[in-house]
């Protein structure tokens, strides 16, 4: 697709949708809901600092973790906009523990969305950039109205359909693939039209940056150690040491380092013996970022293959994750699969 300057959304969308001959429009009314949602989740972010909508609601989630008010209203508004335009099936949430059936008084289609409806919610009171992450997968080979199993759902991340983020940063972005290169898209907010700015983003094959929360380095075990040491390690050649990088929202990572390359790192740790596949979740952060960033030219690995083949067991599964430019995720994975050793 050539360039053009003012494309919207909308418009990519629907010349995706033309060029694909078996394309209904479900799938491009399910995007264009789901952009209608961000943007008030948008809104909402963007005017966290005036209201009193700060702090914790006092309620933990279903990883135990505390949930703040903006992570709430944004799992809501997702919720409320997507269940009532007839192309889910259902959908899946990191903010909650089962299924969210599609509600029996609305249509049903085939397509399952998942997400996190805001990452990086540590940061929303510090004004560093948070975000929406999201899958779709299609349910395969039954009749829209039988009930949905978990089954449907636990998909490897190899068949979304479509995935990608919002970021809620200096600008507003949606990123989304679907499986036709990556796209970047910028909010004019007066406008309320995301523009695209970023047409075809491809990582590069080897970055300059590498992203991890260093301070558990405690808790690593030695091949883990080695191949974060790698990236720290003097060396002309391949440009390192690396420059570190990391402001705790995934979202705001991986799109930094999308952008200008490197490598984004959350090992297996034994921080919690509870938690012993890190902390970052399989279905809802790392498969769709994982579809991402190979489709831009990337990789990313659970530090032994690809992210996209793991079959998830369960709905809030973690999993370690190494996601970025190509070679730097190949040598992580090296390290960690044993290949590569220190030295
Ligand atoms: P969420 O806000 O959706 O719970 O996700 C937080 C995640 C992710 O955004 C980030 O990369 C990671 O937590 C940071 O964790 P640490 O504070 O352990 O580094
Ligand atoms: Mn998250
Ligand atoms: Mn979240």
């Amino acid at each position: 697709m050539a360039k053009q300057v003012g494309i919207t959304i909308t418009e990519h969308i629907l010349r995706q949708q033309r060029e694909n001959p078996r394309a209904t429009g479900a799938f491009t009314t399910l995007l264009n809901e789901l952009i209608v949602a961000a943007k008030v989740i948008s809104r909402e972010v963007n005017k966290a600092g005036l209201v009193d909508i700060l702090g914790g609601t006092g309620e933990v989630n279903v990883q135990e973790e505390q949930v703040q008010k903006l992570d709430v209203f944004a799992n809501r508004v997702i919720f409320e906009r997507m269940c009532h335009m007839g192309q889910l099936c259902c959908m899946g949430s990191e903010e909650v523990a089962d299924l969210i059936d599609i509600p029996s008084q609305y249509p049903k289609g085939n397509y399952i969305l998942v997400f996190d409806p805001l990452d990086g919610s540590s940061n929303i009171d510090v004004n560093v950039s948070i975000g929406t992450i999201f899958g779709i997968y299609k349910r395969e080979s039954k009749d829209a109205n039988e009930e949905v199993l978990l089954d449907d759902v636990l998909q490897p991340g190899s068949k979304q359909v479509a995935a990608g983020y919002f970021i809620y940063g200096s600008s507003t972005m949606m990123v989304y693939t679907t499986g036709d290169g990556v796209h970047g898209f910028t909010l004019y907010p007066s406008v309320g039209e995301f523009l695209l700015s970023h047409e075809n983003i491809r990582i590069p094959e080897r970055g300059k940056i590498y992203s991890v929360n260093e301070s558990y380095c405690g808790y690593w075990d030695e091949k883990t150690k080695a191949a974060i040491d790698y990236f720290k390690t003097k060396d002309k050649k391949t440009g390192r040491p690396y420059t570190a990088r990391y402001v705790g929202s995934l979202v705001a990572d991986f799109h930094r380092n999308l952008l200008k390359g490197g490598i984004f790192m959350y090992p297996a740790d034994l921080k919690d013996p509870k938690k012993p596949t890190g902390k970052l979740r399989l279905m809802v952060e790392a498969n769709p970022l994982a579809m991402v960033v190979k489709q831009a030219g990337g990789y990313a690995s659970d530090g032994h293959g690809p992210i996209l083949d793991v079959q998830p067991e369960e709905l809030h599964q973690r999993v370690p994750l190494f996601i970025g430019s190509r070679k730097d995720v190949e040598v992580a994975e090296a390290f960690i699969s044993g290949k590569m050793g220190p030295g």
